[in-house]
């Protein structure tokens, strides 16, 4: 007898973290739905990696929703989708609340609607804001300095209130810097724009850029530049099935930081890739970036007990080298 296991809608699984997490819960055995409007998602990462269904639409379009709740049997939802920029954030953060807090209330609504009542959402550590200590657990204030930070928080609290009028079960996970590659090669980060510094210093490596920029060299840290807790996107995933299964078995709502509970200054980074490229990386030394804390560093103790999440790559090297695989074979 074939045991039926659930299906699980995955908004933004042509995303980076979306795609890992579609590929994990492929591994676990279930059934998987994705819904992207491809804005930024890849289909032939979909078509030829992921071979799930792929439903291309916004998560704001309620009619769409209502007609994938009603002809399918969608036991819980995991959503990635989302607008990610901090720094497009502040210019336009109409975008951010309309993508972020309107469609995402959108969504939650036609889950409602078709009593699907688990969630999994994809929250992050800019709803901290700026550390009054470290390392940040998760009983930290919430003070986001920027428009994006305020739209999950926004969400996170959205669900809070959901859970309380309508029974709605989430686990929300607040991400520290999710890096790195599927260490088969399958998938792996492809922005564009691109702005988070592991893509490009391997872009710099690569001979596409000319150098890698250094934002801010007279931070109060031991070299000087910005620390960083950064955490393997194969562990983001591996968080995502346990925080999914906690649900599953009748797991009330939770919130869990994911990190490594290491950090990585700027300079140590580009050092692990010179490493693992063989590679000169030239650098330019330049101003501050608005907005960014001197060290950002999560304890995710509480998802290592309560999940029994084992993340399996601590070592930034490990990271860099399964995104420096991804990137030679991506951006050939
Ligand atoms: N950095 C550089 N040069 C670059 C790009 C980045 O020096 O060209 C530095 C940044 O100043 C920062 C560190 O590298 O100190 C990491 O920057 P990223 O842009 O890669 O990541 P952020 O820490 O800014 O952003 C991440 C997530 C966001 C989230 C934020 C919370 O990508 O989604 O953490 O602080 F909101």
């Amino acid at each position: 007898m074939s045991i039926t296991k659930p299906t699980i809608l995955v908004t933004g699984g042509a995303g980076y973290i979306g795609s890992h997490a579609v590929l994990a819960l492929k591994s676990a055995g279930y059934e998987v739905i994705i819904l992207d409007n491809l804005v930024y998602g890849h289909r032939d990462l979909v078509e030829q990696v992921l071979q799930v269904e792929l439903i291309v639409g916004d998560i704001s379009d309620r009619s769409l929703l209502d007609n994938i709740f009603q002809t399918r049997k969608v036991d819980a939802v995991m959503h990635f989708s989302a607008y990610a920029y901090v720094g497009e954030s502040v210019t336009n953060p109409a975008k951010y609340y309309q993508n972020n807090v309107v469609g995402t209330l959108i969504l939650l609504e036609a889950m409602t609607a078709a009593s699907i009542n688990k969630f999994v959402f994809s929250s992050t550590c800019a709803t901290y804001g700026i550390p009054q200590f470290i390392p940040i657990t998760e009983d930290h204030p919430q003070n986001p300095i920027n428009p994006y930070g305020a739209t999950k928080l926004m969400v996170e609290r959205i669900l809070a209130d959901f859970d309380v009028a309508y029974n709605l079960k989430s686990v929300r996970f607040r991400y520290f810097n999710a890096a790195g590659a599927n260490p088969d090669g399958l998938l792996g980060e492809d922005h564009d724009p691109e702005t988070h510094l592991i893509p490009l210093i391997l872009q710099t490596a690569l001979g596409k850029r000319e150098f890698i920029s250094i934002f801010g060299t007279d931070y109060p840290t031991p070299d000087g530049t910005c620390i960083r807790d950064y955490i393997h996107v194969n562990d983001l995933a591996d968080a995502h099935i346990l925080g999914l299964e906690y649900l599953l078995n009748g797991g009330e709502s939770e919130v869990f930081n994911l990190g490594n509970g290491n950090g990585f200054s700027v300079k140590e980074v580009i050092a692990a890739a010179e490493e693992v490229t063989g590679k000169v990386i030239n650098v330019k030394e330049c101003d501050r970036r608005p907005g960014d804390p001197p060290a950002l560093i999560g304890t995710s103790e509480k998802a290592i007990k309560m999940l029994n999440w084992q993340p399996q790559y601590s070592g930034i090297k490990e990271i860099v080298s399964h995104a420096w695989q991804w990137h030679q074979k991506r951006h050939k």
